[in-house]
């Protein structure tokens, strides 16, 4: 039995768009800060069953959900040489599926937990090219902090890892928990079907990155807030583009975008950004990210995010 943790990341230089569907390969790299808040925790025990069983949230986990474990687990099960079946039991503290990447947190706490069962001995790189095969932005959350994922251009070459940057903090304004109606897989297929923008998308994330991973290493906190809000505009401009349009983003959450513009010119640290949902993420410096929670606590209910530890095994049963 083993037991790991993690938590969610917050892309500020998002992925939106898939060049391998199997070996999910972006079609762009893509950078995050990983939080310390909404952990996953996941215990994998290995049975003498046919089947694998998966229990989320204290229940049995929905057809969807566990094929896409039991997916997962044959991966894994593959470069073990094993054929045991596991029981997964996993609880996130984040509403799942509500854009708050509860699919990053839930893959990587799988993928630490589920190498620690099969008895996998994989560095941090191959743990995150292993998330990765589960979700692809769970490939960030295996490390701390702020990472970059390289786009690469197979199994291989296709992972996160830490880089050097300046203490971020954010602040989530929930605007509505509940599921959303697309979900990212589905959405992301769209855009790059029937999104005029898609390709420009792509190759304007990839300038991007270059130029936010300029401004983390210059510890440039203005350059990477002005980097990140363009960014998820632009993320949210390519899906709104689908045909049939597909929309996020709510008119709270665009209310939210407006209240951080006036912030910003009150002399607040903070530019927005949101997920693949209507919940708004607002990064900041530490010091101000009370503050800027209070000022924002008329939209929802507000969390504060420091840099996180990554994903870790948090106990290992003889
Ligand atoms: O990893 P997925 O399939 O849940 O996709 C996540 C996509 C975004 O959260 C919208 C962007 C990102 O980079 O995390």
């Amino acid at each position: 039995m083993s037991t790991a943790r993690a938590t969610p990341n917050l892309a500020l230089i998002k992925y939106w768009g898939k060049k391998d569907e199997t070996l999910i390969l972006p079609v762009a790299g893509s950078l995050s800060l990983t939080l310390d808040q909404y952990p996953t925790t996941t215990t994998v025990t290995l049975n003498d069953a046919t089947t694998d069983a998966f229990t989320l949230n204290g229940a049995p986990a929905a057809a969807g959900a566990a094929d896409r474990v039991t997916l997962f687990l044959d991966h894994v099960r593959e470069l073990a040489g094993s054929s045991r079946h596991a029981h997964v039991v996993s609880t996130n503290e984040a509403p799942t599926a509500a854009g708050l990447a509860s699919s990053a947190s839930g893959f990587a706490a799988l993928a630490v937990a589920a190498a620690a069962a099969y008895e996998l001995d994989l560095d941090p790189r191959d743990l995150s090219r292993l998330a990765r095969r589960g979700s692809g932005s769970a490939c960030r959350s295996i490390c701390p902090g702020v990472a970059i994922w390289h786009a690469g251009n197979d199994d291989q070459s296709s992972f996160a890892e830490p880089i050097s940057a300046p203490d971020l903090s954010m602040v989530i304004v929930t605007i509505d928990a509940s599921e959303k109606s697309v979900s990212s897989r589905v959405a992301m297929r769209e855009t790059a079907k029937t999104s005029p923008y898609y390709s420009s998308w792509a190759s304007s994330t990839e300038n991007s990155l270059a130029e936010m991973v300029r401004a983390c290493s210059a510890g440039d906190v203005e350059r990477i807030g002005e980097l990140t809000e363009v960014n998820a505009l632009r993320m949210h401009a390519a899906i709104l583009a689908c045909d049939p349009p597909i929309r996020f983003l709510k008119p709270r959450s665009f209310a939210v975008f407006d209240a951080v513009t006036q912030l910003r010119s009150q002399g607040f640290t903070a530019w927005a950004t949101a997920d693949a949902g209507p919940n708004v993420a607002v990064l900041t410096v530490p010091h101000e990210a009370a503050r800027l929670a209070q000022e924002l606590s008329e939209f929802g209910p507000t969390r504060v995010a420091h840099a996180g530890r990554g994903a870790e095994l948090v106990n290992e049963a003889p």
